[in-house]
């Protein structure tokens, strides 16, 4: 069947909320921009690890260890889960590796912040994976449907990671003086680059449009982040903390928050490499891929071994 035709039929699925599934044909720039996207999701679930790892033999206690232990476990699931979604579209994980460690491949800009308190720990899932539940509720609808089923089994786990984060908060908040100073000293230092790891604002966004188009992204960066706000500020009015954003006022009109500009300098400036964690994050991804080699070496001996064995009917 010619190419028109295969186009009218993928753009009549997109248009009816059909899914596109692996087998289907898809433009190529379809496939590129969902590859991209899905393993630099990935990649963000597996980053995402170290700064949280970096606190678990320092939780400060049996019960928080063990929570913090299940959620890192988890992002590291959501990581493989996203991984085998984007080899349907016909990359390789190795490519996949090799593009993150190459530092070719991006990952989300806000696992570049050191994590310097336990509180920080809080302000993560509370923060990051409340951010990141807004705009993966969304993507339980994208059209590409291995993509959009990979999202409901981590949306639900992700809402356990807010709410764990969310009550370390709470009980910080509600603590002695101290440790309300820790929660909003990490809420200071969350809260931007929190906005900004939804994406660059729809004006600077050069796929959000067409991805729009494609229904791959159901609402752009900028509705995400206005929905994250509006959910956000007032849990932190809960726990008696203020947000850092002197322009941050209700909007009768809007039926939501108005609020500043985020240090978009900054945010590319990280996303090009150079923010605190960057090489940290890398080095420490390049040095486990290769302690892992020879567990990678084994299982394929292993399979190799028995593909043999399969072969010759023993
Ligand atoms: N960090 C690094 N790069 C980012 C970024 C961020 N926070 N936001 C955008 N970028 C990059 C984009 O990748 C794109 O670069 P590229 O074309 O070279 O890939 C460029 O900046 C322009 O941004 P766009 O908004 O035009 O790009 P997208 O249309 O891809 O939108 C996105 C960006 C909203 C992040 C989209 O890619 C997306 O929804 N990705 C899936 C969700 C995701 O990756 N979340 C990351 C966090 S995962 C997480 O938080 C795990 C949780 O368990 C804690």
């Amino acid at each position: 069947m010619e190419t028109i035709k295969l186009q009218e039929i993928f753009d009549a699925k997109i248009e009816k909320g059909d899914t596109i599934e692996p087998k289907d044909w898809m433009p190529e720039n379809y496939r590129k921009t969902l590859i991209r996207q899905i393993s630099q999701h990935a990649h963000s679930e597996i980053v995402g690890m170290l700064p949280e790892g970096n606190w678990i033999t320092r939780a400060p206690s049996l019960r928080r260890k063990m929570v913090l232990l299940a959620k890192v476990q988890d992002e590291g699931g959501h990581g493989l889960y996203l991984y085998s979604a984007a080899e349907t579209m016909g990359i390789s994980r190795d490519e996949m590796i090799d593009q993150l460690h190459s530092g070719k491949a991006k990952y989300s800009s806000i696992f570049n912040y050191p994590t310097l308190s336990w509180a920080d720990i809080g302000a993560i899932g509370w923060l990051v994976d409340g951010a990141a539940i807004m705009n993966q509720v969304m993507l339980q609808r994208t059209s590409y449907g291995p993509y959009a089923r990979a999202m409901v089994r981590i949306c639900k786990e992700e809402s356990f990671h807010q709410r764990q984060g969310y009550e370390i908060m709470t009980v910080l908040a509600k603590g002695t003086p101290e440790q309300k100073e820790l929660a909003q000293d990490a809420l200071n230092r969350f809260w931007w680059p929190s906005l900004m790891m939804l994406g660059p604002t729809d004006k600077e966004s050069p796929n959000t449009e067409q991805s729009v188009k494609w229904k791959i992204k159901r609402e752009t960066n900028d509705e995400v982040r206005q929905k994250f706000v509006d959910r956000t500020v007032p849990q932190a009015d809960i726990l008696g903390l203020k947000i850092p954003d002197k322009d941050l006022k209700w909007n009768e009109a809007k039926n939501g928050y108005d609020f500043g500009e985020a240090n978009w300098e900054e945010f590319f400036n990280v996303v090009k490499g150079n923010g605190p964690c960057n090489k940290e994050r890398l080095s420490a991804r390049v040095k486990a891929h290769e302690n892992g080699a020879w567990v990678r070496e084994a299982a394929a001996a292993y399979a190799a071994r028995e593909s043999k064995r399969g072969n010759n009917g023993n």
